[in-house]
């Protein structure tokens, strides 16, 4: 909502990221430099996984691996349905077939519904951690065990959240992370990763990214040109830097909510933090109203007091016309279904401040009593 008073997201800047990014500018250097390979090597540090490719957005990061996986027509791959439209897309064009899950209370992958979705075609599960909020990985770990299937976490929403303590990403095989505008770590425009414990998936990735070079004159494989450029890879390592501290303000934030809000009749919080297992950072803040009937005049209300809201998201995956064209034995999933009806998402940045939860939390309370 362009000039919101309180907008959805804001992305943090500052000064220092404004000199590095005229410092590159002026080096001349632009496309998998110096800047690229440190931040590669700084998110691996990071995250604790072996390796990192940047590539020019989540989406083309993971149509990468998919194809260094050596993903196929026919495979199928459990994945949530309510998530971002991208997280299906990459398979999809590799030929493989997303096996749309349902949610539980926490809006990621139920891993009991999963399982039930199991067949002798399914290769893999896409988890999503939704919202910032890892989903249960230690169930999906034990699934992949038990059937022999690979995991790639859809870490676009939750970098640096944690499971039992260790990052979201570091958990199984390989991840994917975007640094799109909104999300928790950004690079100021597109941009995306994969992370990889493998050292052959990450040189195919690595050589795919760039029109399947071996060499500057040689190529191993037909490639794409799907690269990183220097001057985002600069906003994103000093972004990086400040990671922590911005995901504590969003989880202030995310504090400040719940008390405002908390025992408001017709609002549903997100769920907590479960002791010792989840550490959410909160990309986004979602309520689930009681009664979806007030979710539009809801909206409207706020966005009238200059408050943005959104919906993340309307139409879950199994119900959008591309899939609906594309296959015929779609699943009916209740809860998601239900959710989709009721969930608002609510202004979640790191520099919210506590005076505009508080106008966000009374302007809800004020509509919901009328
Ligand atoms: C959960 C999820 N997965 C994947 C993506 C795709 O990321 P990108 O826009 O970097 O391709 C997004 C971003 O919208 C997302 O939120």
């Amino acid at each position: 909502m362009a000039g919101a008073k309180i907008p959805l997201s804001r992305v943090y800047q500052s000064e220092t990221i404004d000199r590095r990014i005229l410092e590159v500018v002026k080096g001349g250097n632009y496309i998998l430099g110096p800047e690229c390979k440190a931040f590669e090597k700084e998110l691996a540090a990071y995250f604790g996984v072996k390796h990192v490719v940047l590539s020019s957005s989540w989406t083309a990061a993971v149509h990468l691996l998919h194809i260094a996986q050596g993903l196929r027509p026919g495979d199928e791959v459990l994945v949530p349905s309510l998530t971002a439209f991208p997280s299906i897309e990459p398979m999809i064009h590799v030929g493989a077939k997303p096996v749309f899950c349902d949610i539980d209370d926490t809006y990621t992958i139920d891993p009991n519904d999963a399982k039930k979705r199991i067949t002798n075609r399914t290769v893999g599960i896409l988890p999503v951690h939704l919202y910032g909020r890892p989903a249960n990985l230690d169930a999906f770990m034990q699934l992949a065990k038990e059937h022999n299937l690979w995991i790639i976490e859809d870490c676009a929403q939750s970098h640096g959240a944690k499971w039992k303590g260790k990052r979201a990403g570091s958990y199984t095989e390989h991840a994917a992370f975007s640094f799109y505008p909104s999300k928790n770590l950004t690079c100021y425009g597109d941009g995306g990763a994969i992370a990889t414990q493998d050292d052959e998936i990450a040189r195919k990735v690595t050589m795919l990214r760039n029109h399947g070079r071996k060499d500057k004159y040689l190529h191993e494989k037909v490639g794409f040109n799907l690269r990183f450029n220097e001057i985002q890879a600069a906003v994103g390592r000093e972004q990086l830097k400040v990671l922590d501290d911005l995901n504590g303000g969003r989880r202030r934030a995310a504090e400040w909510y719940r008390r405002e809000l908390a025992g408001v009749k017709g609002v549903i919080l997100p769920p907590t933090d479960t002791a010792g297992q989840t550490e959410t950072v909160y990309h986004m803040f979602v309520i689930r109203l009681d009664n979806h009937d007030v979710r539009e005049g809801l909206a409207k209300s706020l966005k009238e007091q200059g408050i943005e809201s959104g919906v993340h998201y309307p139409v879950p995956n199994h119900q959008q016309p591309a899939i609906t064209e594309l296959y015929k034995d779609l699943p009916s999933l209740p809860k998601t279904e239900d959710y989709v009806k009721r969930i608002l998402s609510l202004p979640m940045f790191p520099s919210l401040m506590e005076e505009e939860v508080k106008t966000v939390a009374n302007a809800i309370k004020a509509y919901l009593k009328h």
